[in-house]
């Protein structure tokens, strides 16, 4: 008799005949059952399935229902008569395909056996390389070149490969074939193996699309260095929507990536466009400490450490020391890096970030707020302009617009009613007040809703820095401004300076800082004060914002944050 038949032919019910056993919660559908009561099944559909040779044409299904098992009723049996063949075809394709597995597996190592005796070698007829990094392919096109660089991403196909290829300077298509292709080498090569390729850089057909519009067609290579496959293989060290503190533990892996990558450029640029910019204005770079024993911004995100047996701190900013270079050498600027104990975990703070700040002598604020707006609007034009940096501005941050000068100027008590009008409230949530500080949901929100740069002005005295200078029609208010950029909030702060001694000291007392370790920075109100106003603008926080990064964290080399000071 059939399987099927004998399935079949099972009996709903009679007392004399063997019975087979199922129950829902206890009984497991594996073969190492016998569908006894010691050893049931748990559906009618496996055990019909399972013991499809061995059942009598007379054997009883019983069902355990609630506390005792009972014949199984005609529908059920019916159902599981469908059911238990539904499972042998499904074994039966499962069996099937593990065997065309197994067969491709076998052919597979068969054919990498037969690589091994594919070797190649360099044709000595071919004339001689000449050796290029990839932002030189364009010009390059047409002549035999040999390139260095990392395998970016590998597809064979056919016969052939594509490999795109990447240097640091750019991405390369590579087409192998023939030998080259079939090699054991080739079969074998993993991502981010470092090879030397030499070829001729053709450029594509039309309709279809690589990077820079050509590909490499390959008559050689040479690994300098096989990354490991398997379980060490990149893809599994790094994975793209692995927990972000993975991939920062990977930071050195994942700064490989074409996003990460990117960034970095753009921030390279970026830097280098503000440099551009001071240096056409006649601001002179200096490098002043990062070692300190002065504060600038709050005793509370202080990093203080022992230096020789002296309390000393990471710097918070350079602005005091940059204020002393003014009457030495003009208008100063430096890229440092400043530090900032913060505890808030927020998306825009680091406790480590590259800082450019700059103080200008003889301005007033006005002068003053245009020279940020210049810095920006231009240093941000540079980017676009460039080669490299403005088509990944593009690629990050399609929707991204220059901004138009003047940016939008708005006084903290304008501020103020716009937050109250909106129903936006202070951090207490209350209605906010003049005196509130404006804090980064608040800021955050009514930037987005302006959605274009503001230069917020004129902050109270009581919660800006001791060092900045009273308005003269408002004694309440400062000459002090924060830029705020949407999506990111404030990017730059700044202000005119007290150059009066008295007034500084008050500053100082009002924010029970003593004085004698300032000494060297009140001196500069008695030998020869003058008009000044500086600013700082966090790095990663203007790149956020131009590359469009959810945080300043992707914007930032190896991020610096509380919890995370590696690799
Ligand atoms: O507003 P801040 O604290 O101002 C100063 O440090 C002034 N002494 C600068 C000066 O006038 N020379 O910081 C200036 C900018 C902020 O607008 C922000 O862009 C950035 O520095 N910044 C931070 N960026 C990342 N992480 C942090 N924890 C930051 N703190 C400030």
């Amino acid at each position: 008799m059939s399987l099927e038949a004998k399935v079949a032919s099972v009996s709903l019910e009679d007392k004399s005949t063997p019975a087979v056993y199922i129950n829902e919660n206890t009984g497991v559908d594996a073969k190492t059952q016998d569908g006894s009561q010691a050893q049931p099944y748990q559906s009618a559909a496996f055990a019909l399935y399972a013991l499809g040779p061995e059942l009598s044409a007379s054997t009883t299904l019983k069902v355990f229902k609630e506390d005792q098992y009972e014949t199984i009723s005609p529908s059920a049996l019916k159902k599981a008569r469908k059911g238990s063949d539904g499972i042998a075809k499904k074994l039966e394709k499962a069996a099937k395909q593990a065997e065309l597995a197994e067969s491709k597996r076998a052919q597979d190592a068969e054919k990498l056996q037969a690589a091994k005796a594919i070797v190649f070698t360099e044709d000595p007829s071919l004339p001689a390389p000449k050796v290029i990094k990839l932002h030189q392919a364009t010009e390059n096109r047409g002549v035999r070149v040999k390139i260095n660089g990392w395998v970016h991403r590998f597809r064979a196909q056919k016969g052939m490969v594509f490999m795109v290829l990447r240097d640091g300077s750019g991405f390369l298509q590579c087409l192998l074939t023939g030998d080259l292709a079939n090699a054991y080498t080739t079969q074998t090569l993993t991502l981010e193996s470092t090879i030397s390729i030499y070829g001729v850089i053709n450029p594509v057909l039309e309709g279809q699309t690589a990077p820079g519009g050509h590909e490499l067609i390959a008559d050689f290579y040479q690994v300098y260095g096989l990354a490991p496959a398997g379980e060490d293989a990149i893809t599994n060290k790094v994975q793209e929507n692995a927990d972000p503190s993975l991939l920062l533990d990977q930071r050195h892996l994942t700064l490989r990536g074409e996003t990460l990558s990117a960034v970095m450029k753009v921030r390279a640029s970026l830097l280098r466009s503000f440099r551009k910019f001071y240096d056409e204005n006649h601001v002179t770079e200096v490098t002043p400490p990062c070692m300190v024993q002065t504060q600038v911004e709050g005793g509370s995100t202080l990093f203080g450490f022992d230096y020789y047996g002296e309390k000393a701190y990471l710097t918070q900013s350079s602005q005091l020391y940059l204020e002393t270079c003014v009457p030495a050498l003009g208008d100063v600027y430096c890229i440092q890096e400043s530090f900032r104990a913060e505890r808030s975990h927020t998306r825009r703070h680091l406790s480590e970030y590259t800082h450019i700040e700059a103080e200008l002598g003889f301005l007033d604020f006005d002068q003053f707020l245009s020279h940020i707006e210049d810095v920006i609007c231009s240093s941000v034009d540079s980017v676009l302009a460039d080669p490299i940096a403005g088509p990944l501005v593009k690629q990050l941050n399609p929707n991204f617009v220059a901004p138009a000068r003047p940016f939008m100027r708005m006084a903290y008590a304008d501020a103020i009613e716009w937050l109250k009008e909106h129903n936006i409230p202070n951090e207490e949530g209350k209605p906010f007040q003049f005196g509130d500080d404006i804090a980064e949901a608040a800021e955050r929100k009514m930037t987005d809703m302006i959605n274009k740069p503001i230069l917020l002005t004129r902050f109270p005295l009581e919660i800006k820095s001791f060092y900045m200078k009273k308005c003269h029609d408002d004694p309440r208010v400062t000459e002090s401004v924060d830029v705020l950029m949407p999506n990111v909030g404030e990017i730059v702060g700044g202000s005119m300076r007290i150059d009066n001694l008295d007034e500084l000291i008050a500053g100082f007392e009002r924010e029970g800082i003593k004085t004698d370790p300032y000494y060297w920075f009140l001196d500069l109100r008695k030998y020869g004060t003058f008009p000044h106003g500086g600013y700082g603008l966090g790095t990663e926080r203007i790149l956020a914002w131009l590359c469009d990064r959810f945080t300043v964290r992707e914007c930032s080399l190896y991020p610096r944050f509380s919890g995370r000071c590696k690799p």
